[in-house]
């Protein structure tokens, strides 16, 4: 099967798909988009051939015109809608008890999953822990595992302020999930080096859908690094030699609201 086809009705022949295809792999013969040879093996079928064709003329065998969304213009962003959205972005650390319709984790996590990944490789597994009761389950692991590191390695520990977290889990107090009813996490192969980049975007894009579906999370960096060093939690997430945890997010509906966007440093940026 052709890699793609054209629809001569529809073709003008102004050669976009040849310019973006970013493999190189479409070119003009005659006036008509054709694949190079070998195309089909270098394609990694990002879509950008079909995206960009203003006619729908051009149909990858795994991708037509009528499967991509329609950029709307009437939802694109100004520059000051855009500021405010990314912007007003809060890491949430008080959520409300309830659980979330999983139905809206899930439509965070298809937006999320657009991410741009090396090569559209597409790596990012996500994994759900929707029980709160395991989420507690879990976090016990990360507070054995910050006990083992006050133990062995008490500069390091001090530093990480982990005597702390584990005298108030022992007082009740849950400063690793703060108390949010679930944890994301997302993984990909040790073997794949764009997968580690490819979940920290997977995440990013999760951390910014959720506030447009009425959810909030942050960033759990102590179940992250857990879930990296302590073979513990490790077996307790059923993650095998292979796989890496690149990222974990607590989630769940925020408690408060935030009226007000902090600044944040000036950017050190160098010109060259
Ligand atoms: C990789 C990473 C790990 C983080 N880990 C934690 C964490 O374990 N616990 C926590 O409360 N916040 C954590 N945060 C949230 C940061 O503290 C937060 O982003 C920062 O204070 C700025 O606040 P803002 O996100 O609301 O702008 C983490 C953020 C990042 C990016």
């Amino acid at each position: 099967m052709a890699l793609f086809t054209v629809d001569q009705a529809l073709c003008n022949g102004d050669g976009l798909c040849a310019a973006e295809c970013p493999m190189m792999i479409v070119q003009m013969t005659e006036g008509t988009p054709t694949p190079a040879r070998g195309a089909e093996k270098m394609c990694i079928h990002c879509g950008h051939c079909v995206s960009v064709c203003p006619t729908g003329a051009l149909t990858l065998a795994s991708l037509a015109p009528s499967d991509c969304l329609e950029v709307k213009k009437e939802l694109s962003l100004s520059p000051a809608q855009a500021e405010q959205f990314l912007r007003s972005r809060r890491s949430i650390r008080n959520y409300k008890k309830a659980p979330v319709d999983k139905a809206l984790l899930e439509e965070a996590i298809r937006v999320a999953s657009h991410a741009p990944s090396g090569h559209n490789i597409q790596p990012v597994r996500w994994q759900v822990i929707y029980d709160t009761d395991k989420v507690k389950e879990l976090c016990g692991h990360v507070i054995d595992w910050m006990r083992w590191m006050i133990k062995e390695q008490p500069e390091t520990a001090k530093k990480l302020h982990l005597d702390l977290v584990v005298a108030g889990w022992d007082f009740g107090m849950d400063t690793i999930n703060r108390n949010a009813p679930h944890l994301i996490l997302v993984h990909a192969d040790k073997r794949n080096p764009m997968g580690q980049a490819a979940c920290t975007i997977g995440m990013s894009y999760l951390e910014l859908m959720l506030p447009s579906l009425g959810l909030g999370g942050c960033w759990n960096g102590f179940f992250n690094a857990a879930a990296i060093f302590w073979p513990p939690l490790q077996k307790a997430l059923n993650l095998d030699e292979k796989t890496g945890n690149y990222g974990a997010m607590m989630v769940g509906h925020p408690k408060f609201a935030y009226p007000r966007m902090p600044p944040r440093n000036t950017p050190k940026v160098t010109w060259e």
